[in-house]
């Protein structure tokens, strides 16, 4: 039954071909070490706070007379809405915390280098987005910290050109239309350009393949035989365990 199912995917769907070419027969070095799960955890984070995400929007309100009043709403009153705010928030900063250990981890072994460069330049537009994404959500609770965390930051632009950061505000002062805007970018624009950046980064890593503490390209001592990289091993289950 199993084996007929995945027959009737597998002509319409390359579903068998990707687990093999991209998981059960990926070869990866066999000295992969701590600093190599960052990689991993930054798409267990990525994953976590769209879930929670999804959740607060689902009581949050993006306008101005009611954003505030519904964040606290979320704290006090909606089942485990302080759990699901303050994961999202703590989510946050760990996010950079494991996108910063992944790219030191970058820089330790040389990884930007060829033929990595492309790997890095999107890791680059990655982490530009996720500043991006953070700085959109910290105005969202309204507060005092937020309006003038967006104060500030709106006006390094003001400082280079008030037209763009007219443009950025909608309005000649922080306030609802920046509020909305705000809220469009941290919850759809962004996340959507993330998702299309990490998944462009993974093709791109599974077309060079990964580095390693040695710096030994795998890929340049195949078996004569099986064409199976000799300093490799399978991705799965070796490293999905
Ligand atoms: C949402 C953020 C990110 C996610 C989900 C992500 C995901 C991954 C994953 C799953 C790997 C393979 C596992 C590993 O080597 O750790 C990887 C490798 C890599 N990433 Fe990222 N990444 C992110 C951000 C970045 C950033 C900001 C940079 C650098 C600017 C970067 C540069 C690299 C490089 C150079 C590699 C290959 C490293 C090697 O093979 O030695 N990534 N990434």
């Amino acid at each position: 039954m199993v084996s007929q199912v995945m027959g009737w995917i597998d002509e319409r769907f390359p579903l068998t071909k990707v687990w093999r070419e991209h998981l059960a027969e990926y070869y990866a070095p066999k000295n992969f070490n701590f600093w190599y799960y960052f990689g991993s955890l930054a798409l267990l984070v990525l994953v976590m706070q769209i879930i929670t995400g999804i959740f607060l929007t689902m009581n949050y309100k993006p306008d101005a007379r009611f954003a505030f009043a519904s964040v606290e709403y979320i704290m006090r009153d909606v089942d485990f809405g302080w759990l699901i705010r303050y994961m999202h928030s703590t989510g946050a900063s760990m996010f950079f915390v494991v996108v910063y250990l992944h790219m030191m981890r970058g820089i330790l072994y040389g990884s930007y280098r060829k033929p990595r460069e492309l790997l890095w330049i999107l890791g680059m537009a990655i982490y530009l987005c996720l500043m991006g994404e953070a700085f959109f959500g910290y105005l969202l609770p309204w507060g005092q910290m937020s309006y003038w965390g967006a104060q500030v930051i709106v006006s390094l632009v003001d400082a280079i050109s008030p037209e763009v950061a007219l443009w950025i505000r909608g309005d000649y002062v922080i306030s609802d239309a920046t509020l909305n805007r705000f809220f469009a970018f941290h919850v759809i624009a962004l996340p959507l350009i993330l998702l299309v950046l990490v998944f462009l980064h993974i093709i791109a890593l599974h077309q060079v393949g990964s580095n390693n503490p040695d710096g030994i390209e795998i890929k340049d001592h195949k078996d004569p035989v099986s064409h199976i990289p000799l300093d490799g091993i399978p991705f799965h289950p070796y490293y999905t365990v």
